[in-house]
Formats: C-alpha cells, structure tokens, sequence
C-alpha cells in the first residue's frame, strides 16, 4: 500500500500535470502507441499522429480520471471501479497494456520533472501505477 510519503510525493507533483491533463496525456498516448504498437488495434478510428485532436482529447479524459484517483489513494479500487468494468467488459483491453501505460507516464514524468523526480518520488508512482493496474484488471480475476 501507498505509504503517507509516496502520498505526499504524488499530490506534490500531480497538479502540475492535471492543469494540463490533454498535453500530457496526449504525450503518454503518443509513447505508448509507438513504444507498444498493439496498444494501437484498441483504437481503430484514431489518428496517431502526435498532438492529433483524438489523441489530446482522450489523453486528456485518461489525466482527469488519474487526478480523480490521485483524491482517493486509499481507494484506488473504488475510485476506478466502473472504469474496470468497461475496460474489462466492453473493450477487453488486456490488462498487461494498463502497466505498460503505467511505465509511459512514469517516463513522462521524469522526462518533465528531471532533479525533481527523485527515486523516491519514482517509487511512489510506480507503486501508485500498480495499484491502478491491479484496479483496473481486477474485472479479469
Ligand atoms: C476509454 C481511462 C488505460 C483503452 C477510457 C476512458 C477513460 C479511460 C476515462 C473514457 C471512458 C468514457 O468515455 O466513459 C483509462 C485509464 C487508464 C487506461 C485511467 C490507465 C491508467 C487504457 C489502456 C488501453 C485503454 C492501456 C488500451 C491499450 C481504452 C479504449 C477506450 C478507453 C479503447 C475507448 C476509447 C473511445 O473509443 O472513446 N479509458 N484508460 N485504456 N480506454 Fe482507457
């Protein structure tokens, strides 16, 4: 579990990227298809080009469902639950990509946040993004 340091390290840092959820979700979008191109096949009718229209308005719907999660870290679970469902049910996303997208936006991160970024403040996230994983997979157990 988050302990009260990877807490305080996320909400240190996430405000900055929450006001402006459609550029860096779009960047994490943008990574993630081209680091991992069978992420691809889920969207069939995107434009992958970076900085698309598509690509910024669902990187941004992506930010704003993490800043939600970051306000319920002791209930990661609760907070993503109908997302589970409709990744899990409705678009069989398999559950390996939410890690791989988990490792993008730690990427993102420290690509945005460099001296600030500590190891500790990488700690948090990942720990955070396995969580998220967990969450949204669990429609698959
Ligand atoms: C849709 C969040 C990871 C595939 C969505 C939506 C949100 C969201 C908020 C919009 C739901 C709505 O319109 O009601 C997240 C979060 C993720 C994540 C928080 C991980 C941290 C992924 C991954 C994939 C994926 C890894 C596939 C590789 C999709 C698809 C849609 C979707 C295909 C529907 C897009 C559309 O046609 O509008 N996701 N997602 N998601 N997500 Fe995710």
């Amino acid at each position: 579990a988050l302990t009260a340091d990877d807490c305080s390290c996320i909400k240190a840092i996430w405000p900055s990227i929450s006001g402006h959820a459609d550029h860096y979700g779009a960047e994490a979008l943008y990574r993630m298809f081209l680091a991992h191109p069978q992420t691809k096949t889920y969207f069939p009718n995107f434009d992958f080009h970076k900085d698309s229209p598509q690509i910024k308005a669902h990187g941004k719907k992506v930010v704003d469902a993490l800043t939600d999660a970051s306000k319920h870290l002791d209930n990661i679970e609760g907070a993503l639950n109908k997302l589970s469902d409709l990744h899990a049910f409705d678009l069989r996303v398999d559950p390996g990509n939410f890690s791989r997208f988990g490792g993008v936006v730690v990427i993102v991160l420290a690509h945005t946040f460099h001296a600030e970024f500590t190891p500790e403040v990488q700690a948090a996230f990942e720990k955070a993004f396995c969580g998220i994983a967990d969450a949204l997979g669990k429609g698959y157990h």
